[in-house]
């Protein structure tokens, strides 16, 4: 399908193996680069497939608000296709999230509000943010996206899956896939297709240590974005993966580092928990595998924060 502008750049990314980080006795690493998207994150794919979904069945009508709760990459995505479509956008998000996110859906002509979390992701401020969305679009009879409970969202990551599928033929198999969770979104899409083409593909959902709910752990508080929301997502059932691993904070911060550093690979924290994971689980099933984890989005967006200063 044709698409105007910037938007047909959207997908079609590139996909790497890890060099240094994983070491010969183990399994290949391979990271699917999605800070090549035109706003430097994966979530460009499910913006793309929230709007366009709602448009073919008439939810979102031409010239109407949309509306949206969002850390700040959803809303990034959100504000590029509705400024290229045309669409008003407001936006909730908050402070404990990168000023660069906030910045970006400004650029692209968002109208955002920010609600105060100085202390960083806690249990209550997603659902804060729902509320206040909520009220904004009863307000302006917009059309709320409501990414959490969006099924469309997650149709948008198939064609991540199926570039995989493309761009990893052949032996080794692609064994494992791992991905933090935050709607699941991309989790679900990608690990649906991998799981089509390879039934005993292991799939392992990634939280954080500090929130390890998925684990059965309490709801914490936590720097990295995107994740770690308190409560299960709603589009996330047990029977979608076999394994969790919590990850902390302080090792997903340090992998994003050295992958920087040693691989090229520059990347948020919730990469660097990705990349955390799948080297784990690279190591525990040894050499003869592939482990396909996803670079979610660019460092750029985290230069002001505490990640590389
Ligand atoms: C930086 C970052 N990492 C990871 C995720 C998790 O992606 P998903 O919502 O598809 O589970 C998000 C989602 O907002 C994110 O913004």
């Amino acid at each position: 399908m044709d698409r105007p502008g910037g938007l047909s750049a959207i997908g079609g990314t590139p996909v790497v193996r890890l060099a240094r980080l994983a070491g010969d006795e183990c399994a290949e690493v391979w990271v699917k680069m999605e800070a090549a998207n035109p706003t430097g994150s994966y979530k460009d794919r499910m913006a793309l497939a929230m709007i366009e979904a709602a448009e073919a069945d008439g939810r979102l009508r031409p010239g109407q608000v949309v509306v949206e709760y969002t850390g700040g990459s959803t809303g990034s995505s959100l504000a590029f296709v509705c400024a290229v479509k045309g669409y008003p956008l407001r936006i909730v998000s908050s402070d404990a999230f990168a000023d660069e996110k906030i910045a970006t859906m400004r650029a692209f002509g968002a109208e955002v509000e920010l609600i105060s979390s100085p202390e960083g992701i806690t249990p209550d401020l997603i659902p804060s943010m729902m509320r206040r969305a909520a009220e904004i679009t009863a307000q302006t009879g917009g059309f709320a996206t409501d990414q959490f409970n969006n099924t469309d969202m997650v149709d948008g990551y198939r064609r991540l899956g199926e570039e995989v599928l493309d761009q990893l033929p052949g032996s080794p198999p692609v064994s494992a896939f791992c991905s933090y969770v935050g709607t699941a979104g991309a989790y679900l899409g990608v690990s649906r297709v991998l799981a089509a083409a390879r039934p005993d593909l292991l799939r392992v959902v990634v939280e954080p240590a500090e929130s390890a709910v998925l684990s059965g752990g309490r709801a914490g508080t936590h720097h990295i974005e995107g994740g770690g929301i308190g409560r299960r997502p709603p589009q996330l059932h047990p029977a979608d993966y076999d394994e969790v691993m919590a990850i902390p904070q302080a090792e997903a911060f340090e992998t994003a580092r050295q992958a920087a550093r040693a691989e090229g690979v520059f990347s948020g924290p919730s990469t660097g928990a990705n990349i955390t994971a799948a080297i784990a689980i690279a190591r525990r099933l040894g050499p003869g595998h592939r482990v396909v984890t996803i670079q979610v989005d660019s460092g750029l967006k985290y230069l002001a924060g505490k990640l590389y200063s």
